[in-house]
């Protein structure tokens, strides 16, 4: 019905879809795909088009739902569209209500004029959950419409994350937070949840006095703690991209346009480590045009947030892990920060084009912490991203293997893995390597300016790509080479693959150490950052004897590291060569960790013995209820492989 309605529209292929029905084959195997149709949103987007959004929404802890009204700005495209189709996940939508169209010009702002509207839900689906379909009056004058729909989301939302306050770090007050991308906004807000619609919102958020809210948008920094807080975002973004905070957050400044917020325990910390943000928008200017969102502010999450960082406009979210001391991490925020041009300002139009925003961004993080912190520091970054790329291919099938790929009947969150990430990156290096950095920027910065505010797919990439790199500069990459990286398996073999002498040293240290040739107290480890601890312990491939645990503990204080990345590979070792002294510290950290790429490791590890398949499972039972939604899914098919299969 999906595939139907939105193929019609474009008036394509709808013979292949009503053959895929009668046969009983999947859509996926008989049509061909079409680029630029997002195959994971129910709404008619070729009928109405979602212009702003004014929520209004209270924030109710103790039922763990957030609840008022969303007022959508829509413009009908098709003057004969009467049935409005938006994505929505669990939501109770309680009413819906038109502002008529023929009354608007004269009463503008009135509140007598709405008129309930009558609405229903078609098939949900597991994946994309239920299109509402709401029925309009047939249109009277063509002008801006309003609607405003009445609604409480779920307390099992994947969208919401919600902390009792032990689980946070103050321990004083309960903290929620929003995660949408790729198609979870469908799951707070009823909306077109495709990343090729863009919308403005403003927002009125209600809370208790004692917690402020973040959101996505401008605010004041200083407002008043009172409980009523307000948020304007006058570009256009896409949905995944409205976010919301709210925890008994501080604020501390690190520079005229960039801050943290942080809880209280957190926020000197977070200020010391990012004071280099600044810095790095100026780097970043510098090669790829104006920061266009005025501010950038960091806010670091309680601890069981399940990324490491995530990219909202003028705001990132990040986790609290990447306070590693070092700076190291610095990384996740340049990452972040590279959205701000790559996937905020110009991004994917559907979720297969995903790695024109991961791919590119990668790239630009490297660009910036090589500009601030020197090329050897990224360099560390790219050959560890090198090696799970590596990793990455090897578990993948062929076709999951190419940049672009085809997303069709699947969770779009399928798409998240190294490739689109580090196979992007080397992409982008390539070309780079092959027009000159100059070249490449200035084409960068045109294509920021290009498409500012607008989404794209992979198509349309390719052809800007060519009009204004490959043709212009003829003879220095074919197209058939860079349909090689977009559409083909593995890495190509022209590519320009990193490295760097850091890890030489880590190899001779561990080597020398393992053979007993120079005791662990004895390695010069003084200037080692954290990819080189990390690095040094993940490279114990075979398990370790109980004296060497202890002998690296002793000189390292490993059990009581404060850094999350570290003690995330220790953990690693002490699973793998089951070391019982180190199971406390294990339990610990997978009660207060939520980063899925720090803990998913654990547990598969765990799942490789049966005495740690009897660990894994009593410890995921325990700890579950604190884990995010989708972090639950995936370690319950880690740890309950079974189950899994039985659903
Ligand atoms: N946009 C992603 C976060 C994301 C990933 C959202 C998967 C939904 C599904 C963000 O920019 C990101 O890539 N974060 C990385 C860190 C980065 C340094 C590679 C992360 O959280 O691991
Ligand atoms: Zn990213």
């Amino acid at each position: 019905m999906r595939q139907l309605l939105r193929v019609s529209a474009a008036g394509l292929l709808l013979g292949c879809s009503s053959g895929a029905a009668a046969t009983g084959a999947s859509e996926a195997e008989l049509s061909p795909l079409q680029p630029g149709l997002d195959y994971h949103s129910f709404a008619n987007i070729e009928q109405f088009r979602v212009t702003h959004l004014d929520l209004n929404l209270r924030v109710d802890f103790h039922n763990k739902v957030l609840f008022g009204a969303v007022g959508l700005e829509i413009k009908r495209l098709d003057p004969r569209a009467t049935e409005l189709v938006l994505d929505t996940r669990d939501l109770d939508i309680r009413d819906v209500e038109e502002r008529p169209t023929d009354v608007l010009g004269a009463t503008a702002k009135s509140q007598t004029t709405w008129v309930s509207r009558p609405f229903h839900f078609d098939k949900a689906d597991p994946i994309l959950g239920s299109p509402l379909v709401i029925e309009l009056a047939p249109l009277q004058k063509k002008t801006t419409e309003l609607i405003r729909i009445d609604y409480v989301t779920s307390p099992t939302s994947p969208a919401l994350h919600w902390l009792d306050d032990n689980q946070t770090t103050g321990k004083h007050q309960p903290f929620m937070f929003t995660q949408a991308e790729p198609i979870a906004a469908r799951g707070w807000i009823p909306l077109q949840d495709t990343p090729q619609v863009r919308v403005t919102y403003t927002a009125h958020i209600h809370t208790s006095n004692d917690v402020i809210a973040v959101m996505s948008a401008r605010f004041d920094p200083k407002a008043k703690r009172n409980g009523e807080y307000v948020f304007e975002m006058r570009d256009a973004i896409p949905s995944y991209l409205i976010a919301l905070a709210v925890g008994d957050l501080r604020f501390k400044e690190t520079g005229p346009r960039t801050g943290v917020y942080a809880e209280r325990p957190l926020v000197s910390a977070a200020a010391e480590e990012f004071a280099g943000t600044e810095a790095m928008m100026q780097a970043a200017e510098k090669m790829f045009g104006p920061y266009r969102w005025e501010r950038y502010d960091v806010v670091v999450l309680p601890s069981r947030f399940s990324l490491g960082g995530m990219e909202y406009p003028r705001i990132s979210f990040v986790s609290p892990t990447i306070l590693t001391g070092d700076k190291s991490q610095l990384s996740v925020v340049a990452h972040e920060l590279a959205h701000a041009w790559s996937g905020n300002l110009v991004g994917n139009a559907t979720w297969r084009d995903l790695w024109i925003n991961e791919g590119l961004a990668e790239y630009l993080q490297s660009r910036i912490i090589s500009a601030a912190y020197g090329e050897p520091r990224d360099a560390m970054e790219r050959v560890l991203g090198l090696d799970s790329l590596r990793t990455d291919l090897a578990k993948r099938k062929s076709q999951d293997q190419a940049l672009a790929i085809d997303l069709r009947d699947r969770d779009p969150a399928a798409a998240f893995s190294s490739v689109p990430y580090e196979k992007g990156r080397l992409f982008f290096t390539y070309l780079e390597g092959k027009f000159g950095r100059e070249r490449f920027d200035d084409f960068l910065r045109a294509y920021f300016e290009h498409f500012a505010f607008k989404s794209l797919s992979t198509e349309q990439f390719l052809g800007y790509l060519k009009d204004h790199l490959l043709d212009r500069y003829p003879g220095v990459v074919s197209r058939d080479q860079v349909m090689q990286w977009v559409l083909a398996p593995g890495i190509p073999a022209d590519a320009v693959l990193p490295a760097s002498d850091a890890f030489q040293r880590i190899d001779q240290a561990r080597g020398d150490w393992l053979a007993g040739k120079v005791p662990a107290k004895k390695l010069d480890t003084r200037d080692w950052m954290t990819p080189q601890w990390q690095y040094f312990l993940d490279g114990m491939t075979s398990p370790l004897r109980k004296e060497q645990l202890a002998e690296l503990d002793q000189a390292f204080g490993f059990m009581r590291s404060g850094n999350a990345l570290v003690s995330s590979s220790w953990l690693m070792l002490v699973i793998r060569s089951a070391y019982t002294p180190g199971f406390p510290r294990l339990e610990e950290y997978l009660q207060s960790v939520g980063r899925r790429k720090l803990i998913e490791p654990l547990y598969e590890e765990m799942m490789k013995t049966p005495a740690g398949a009897v660990m894994a499972k009593r410890i995921f039972a325990q700890v579950r209820p604190g884990y995010h939604a989708y972090t639950a899914a995936a370690i319950d098919a880690i740890v309950n492989p079974a189950s899994e299969d039985a659903e």
